[in-house]
């Protein structure tokens, strides 16, 4: 029995490990873009920091303040993309965020599109979440969490969500790791009005990090996220009336969008997301039988990811210790074989 689960890890571990590095080679074909190209200062601008010909930003978590940045314009369906280092050592409360929201524009009925980095006390990893919110549906949160495999306080990672018209699809790296298709049912959970992409780093001491249970911790300030290969590609549009801007032309956005790899879901990709998903993720709605008995309308069942969640969308004990297992063999077999760039 023992022995049948290493080898299952250990062929796990190396399919996870080979789709990784295979899936380096197609690159995002995206241009980067400079801070003033198509982002704007949101809030804390003292405790935001650009470099680097304005393609590196810094924003900073400390006692005075957290901070954040906007794009610039609205945009209907598009790729938001940005390579990420998260703050190290005691993280605890911090949350760091990359996400679409026109919560600004539609108060009662917003959209919504996140990556949260949950922070963490010293030695403990970093946790993901991914969230989905259309038109207002804010009473049903479609959360998934996951471990990573790679540390995101050492490297940048480049983090992306592709939303059009039909499908959602969360990145990390070049794998696909979240798709929500759009299905009838859905309705106007279904996010569809103009939304803007923010980045931002802020104090979530009363949810993050064990429910609330650890604070953000000061003497560790100030927290420091980076952000840099910052990439947008959408059409532009104005909110109120719902209508392209003047200059810009969106059959050529939305043919970029479409054109772009990320878009396509394919075979290879779909087993980079399953393997993804059976090796890291902790947490997701669609599983949570106890918060929705009726499934939510877009969720598709996997039964080799379903027998190993509870009915409260966590994972079981025992898989927890498997995949546990399995992050720790990734992360030394990483280690070994590539040197520096993956240590933990
Ligand atoms: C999405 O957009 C494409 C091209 O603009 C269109 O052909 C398709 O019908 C749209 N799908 C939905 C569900 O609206
Ligand atoms: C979104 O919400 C508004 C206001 O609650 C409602 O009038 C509209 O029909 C909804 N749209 C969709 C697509 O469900
Ligand atoms: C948008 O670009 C396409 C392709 O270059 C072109 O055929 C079309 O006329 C343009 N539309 C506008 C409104 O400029
Ligand atoms: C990773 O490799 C370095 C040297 O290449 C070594 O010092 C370190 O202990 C290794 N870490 C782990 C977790 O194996």
């Amino acid at each position: 029995m023992g022995s049948f689960y290493m080898d299952c890890n250990m062929k796990i571990l190396i399919s996870i490990i080979l789709l990784w590095f295979a899936s380096f080679a197609l690159a995002i074909n995206t241009k980067t873009l400079a801070f003033g190209e198509a982002y704007s200062k949101l809030f804390g601008h003292h405790n935001i920091h650009l470099s680097g010909k304005d393609r590196h930003v810094r924003l900073l978590l400390d006692r005075s303040s957290g901070s954040g940045f906007i794009s610039s314009d609205m945009y209907q369906y598009g790729l938001f993309s940005a390579s990420i280092k998260l703050p190290s050592d005691y993280t605890a409360g911090v949350v760091v965020a990359f996400y679409t929201s026109n919560g600004d524009v539609f108060e009662k009925n917003h959209d919504e599109l996140d990556f949260e980095f949950l922070g963490n006390i010293k030695g403990k990893e970093w946790r993901v979440q991914t969230n989905i919110y259309g038109n207002g549906s804010t009473s049903r949160g479609r959360e998934e969490r996951y471990f990573l495999p790679f540390d995101p306080t050492k490297e940048f990672h480049r983090y992306s969500i592709l939303w059009t018209n039909e499908t959602i699809m969360f990145y990390i790296d070049q794998t696909p790791i979240r798709e929500v298709r759009r299905t009838e049912t859905m309705g106007g959970d279904y996010p569809s009005k103009p939304m803007s992409l923010y980045a931002t780093i802020w104090d979530a001491s009363n949810w993050a990090t064990s429910g609330g249970k650890y604070k953000v911790n000061y003497k560790y300030s100030p927290f420091t996220s980076e952000f840099r290969d910052l990439s947008l590609v959408g059409c532009r549009v104005d909110p109120i009336q719902m209508l392209p801007t003047s200059s810009n032309n969106c059959t050529v956005s939305n043919s970029d969008l479409m054109a772009n790899g990320l878009s396509v879901m394919t075979q290879e990709k779909r087993k980079a997301m399953h393997t993804f998903r059976e090796n890291f993720m902790s947490y997701s709605a669609c599983y949570d039988t106890l918060r929705y008995p009726e499934k939510l309308p877009e969720c598709e069942i996997v039964e080799a990811e379903n027998r190993w969640f509870k009915e409260n969308g966590r994972l079981k004990s025992r898989h927890r210790r498997r995949q546990k297992s399995s992050r720790a063999r990734f992360h030394t077999t990483v280690n070994s074989s590539l040197g520096q760039k993956w240590v933990m």
